[in-house]
């Protein structure tokens, strides 16, 4: 049977404005970059995405390298798309990246005219998409012209092939100079993609404030440290967990539990228990109580864990005493 969205799939989500621009992002999005490859079950990504959909997320985020193999993630979001939510288009916004290796050769990396025109070229058809609404450098260059780089961003705007451009692991000094070119050539850059959660901090120092004066959005990604900041570790490593997967592709591996972190999490759980929330749900809300953050993007693995993270929108207030207690324990 054909899917059809829920009707009251808009009740529940709070959308925030992104910096000063006319979109507005649900403050959860979904991330496409692992389990929508192909050794993951189609059917599985489907259930995904519509539980993402009929619970207002209209956001969801992919790259060119998103797999495995890279560009499996577009070609499953692609086959989902045509079946599924081509109806439903205007309802949705569909990111891509490139800035990651892609292909072999010196074109298929980094930020140069050549690497990035092919390889939107490449996302849209393997999509089955006419343009995508947010294009992202999903990387800085150290070799290639910023103004190359942000030409082309600029250009894809005025070809139509995006509707609005982003940012991805800018640092602050080298966020302000794309900004002032991509100012000075009249497309805005509509929002910056950093990771940011808990555990990692780095955006306070600088790049939150340079958002905040540009009016631009911020959406963060891997607000759960990729599963870390849950309680799914706590009892040893579940088989299905994606520690437990063994990936090679960036994913985080059993080296990441230290005894120091397990004990962290540990704490910080009871800190959620005390504001009635899971771990996972206390961390997305730590990262939405700053207002400047205009959405968070989710990865699951499991279609009840959508379900389960989006009650964090239920309560992102924290008291003093709580990020208190909260600083205590990370630091
Ligand atoms: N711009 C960039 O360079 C960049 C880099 C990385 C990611 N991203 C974007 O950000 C998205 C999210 O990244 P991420 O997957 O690292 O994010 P994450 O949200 O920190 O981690 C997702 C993982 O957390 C676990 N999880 C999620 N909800 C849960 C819940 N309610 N309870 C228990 N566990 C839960 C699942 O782990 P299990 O698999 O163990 O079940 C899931 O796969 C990506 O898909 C991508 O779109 C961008």
């Amino acid at each position: 049977m054909a899917y059809a969205a829920k009707p009251e799939r808009y009740n529940n989500m709070e959308y925030r404005r992104c910096g000063d621009s006319g979109i507005k992002l649900p403050m959860i999005s979904l991330g496409l970059w692992q389990n929508f490859g192909q050794p993951d079950p189609l059917e599985n990504s489907r259930t995904m995405l519509h539980t993402a959909f009929d619970n207002g997320i209209t956001h969801f985020d992919l790259a060119n390298n998103y797999g495995p193999p890279p560009g499996a993630a577009e070609e499953n979001f692609g086959k989902i798309f045509k079946e599924d939510f081509r109806p439903y288009r205007d309802e949705m916004i569909i990111s891509s990246k490139a800035g990651w290796k892609m292909w072999e050769g010196p074109y298929g990396d980094f930020g140069s005219k050549k690497y990035l025109t092919a390889s939107l070229d490449q996302s849209l058809k393997r999509m089955g998409l006419d343009y995508v609404d947010i294009f992202f450098h999903h990387r800085p260059d150290p070799e290639t012209n910023l103004e190359e780089t942000m030409r082309t961003l600029d250009l894809f705007v005025r070809q139509g092939k995006a509707l609005y451009i982003g940012l991805s692991s800018y640092q602050p000094e080298e966020a302000a100079k794309a900004f002032e070119i991509l100012n000075s050539l009249g497309t805005k850059c509509l929002i910056h993609q950093p990771k940011y959660s808990m555990l990692n901090r780095w955006v306070e120092n600088g790049l939150m404030k340079l958002l905040e004066k540009e009016k631009a959005g911020c959406i963060a990604f891997s607000c759960l440290a990729q599963g870390l900041l849950t309680n799914k570790y706590l009892q040893g490593i579940p088989a299905d967990s994606r520690v437990g997967r063994q990936l090679e592709n960036g994913a985080i591996t059993e080296e990441a539990l230290t005894p120091g972190l397990l004990k962290k999490i540990q704490d910080l759980g009871v800190i959620a228990a005390t504001r009635e929330q899971t771990l996972a749900q206390m961390a997305i809300a730590w990262v939405l109580k700053d207002k400047r953050i205009t959405s968070v993007i989710l990865g699951a693995s499991k279609p009840e864990q959508i379900t389960d993270s989006l009650k964090a929108m239920h309560n992102y207030n924290f008291s003093k005493e709580e990020l208190e207690l909260i600083d205590g324990i990370l630091s």
